[in-house]
């Protein structure tokens, strides 16, 4: 490996910040290299991930159970399956009877975590889903509730946490202004995005941001600006996972995310921000068939198996092919126990807040 990049990954390690032109360098580097080479960054890298994750977390692994509340969006985003102008997907709505009836299968198999995701659904106004949190919290007072429900504005947020709510999840898919323009309707805005994701941070949330790997139009500088975004963020939590293309989206003959830099880049944020919680994602694990241990062993201390009642998870199509059976689906959760044993981790039953170091 050059002697340039190993300097610049020894200042990420000691600094935990390098400038934008610096992780571009960093990104390139691995992007131009070839498959020998790619594969020895990503085990340089990876082990420093692991060492850095194993001194705050140790061998945890903190396990979330999904549940999928709502397929209808009212946003156009251009990559995403349940997508507004989509008419061929089934929709559906989780009632609080079925949410609640998921968290007590998922408290018994020893979820503390619940994350509450879905399309952006108006059918869920605030007193809707502050009476579903307030329930979730009276019956399980040791669970953590993660809502991820797209921007909202800090009165809703406020009211949200105020019922319970901990942490919040919203991607923000990209740093770069002209590439979100690329993603998204014109009504969405990346500047609306990031007033949603300061607004939960000063709420008291544990944030949540990310982005896709290989979205179209992304390069090694957006990806740079995405790196430098989460370094000066400093988010609890960070998602990312690769792009897949959906049949029924203006995207469908993009090429799809590569795995290796999805990796790769899990470890450089684990590097950034030793103690971010870090999921090894359903899209890597959909991709790759080893893609979740794939994750854990690059850096990933968090998996998040799907909760949702079974008729409805098939509908949750956001990408062709979406994973959601065996080691995806809570109920198998000995047999992801076992494949954590297996690479010297564990399943813990616990919340999992972020550790402050
Ligand atoms: N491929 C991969 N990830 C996707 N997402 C949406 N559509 C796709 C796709 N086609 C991601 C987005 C979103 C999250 C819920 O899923 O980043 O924020």
């Amino acid at each position: 490996m050059d002697k340039n990049y190993l300097e610049l990954i020894k200042k990420l390690e000691t600094k935990k910040s390098l400038s934008t032109t610096e992780y571009e360098a960093i990104i390139s580097y691995y992007q131009n290299a070839n498959a020998k080479l790619q594969k020895e960054i990503r085990d340089y890298v990876s082990k420093k991930a692991v060492d850095a994750v194993k001194k705050v977390y140790g061998n945890a692994i903190f396990i979330r159970g999904l549940m999928e509340i709502s397929n209808y969006c009212k946003n156009d985003c251009l990559y995403c399956g349940i997508r507004r102008s989509n008419k061929e997907v089934e929709r559906y709505r989780l009632k609080k009877d079925d949410i609640l009836s998921a968290c007590e299968v998922g408290y018994d198999l020893g979820f503390r975590t619940f994350v509450l995701q879905g399309g952006e659904d108006p059918y869920y106004t605030d007193d809707i889903l502050c009476d579903i949190i307030k329930s979730i919290k009276e019956k399980y007072k040791d669970v953590a509730i993660t809502l991820s429900l797209g921007e909202k504005s800090k009165e809703s947020f406020k009211k949200l946490r105020d019922a319970g709510a901990d942490r919040y999840l919203l991607r923000h898919e990209t740093a770069d202004d002209n590439h979100y323009s690329l993603l998204h309707p014109e009504s969405m805005l990346l500047s609306s995005r990031m007033e949603s994701l300061n607004a939960l941070k000063e709420l008291g949330y544990q944030a949540g941001c990310g982005f896709m790997v290989g979205s179209p139009y992304q390069t090694a500088t957006t990806i740079a600006k995405d790196l430098k975004f989460i370094e000066e963020f400093k988010p609890a939590m960070c998602g990312i996972g690769p792009f897949i293309p959906h049949h029924n989206t203006p995207f469908k003959n993009m090429p799809k995310g590569d795995t290796g830099l999805t990796c790769y880049l899990l470890s450089l944020i684990r590097l950034i921000i030793p103690n971010i919680l870090l999921p090894a994602t359903t899209a890597l694990a959909t991709l790759s068939g080893n893609g979740r241990i794939e994750g854990i062993l690059s850096g990933a201390n968090v998996i998040m198996p799907n909760l949702s009642p079974l008729s409805n998870r098939k509908n949750y199509e956001i990408y062709d092919n979406k994973a959601y059976q065996n080691d995806e689906a809570a109920e198998s959760i000995e047999l992801i126990k076992e494949q954590m044993k297996n690479i010297g981790y564990e399943i813990v039953i616990d919340r999992g807040d972020v550790k402050k170091i």
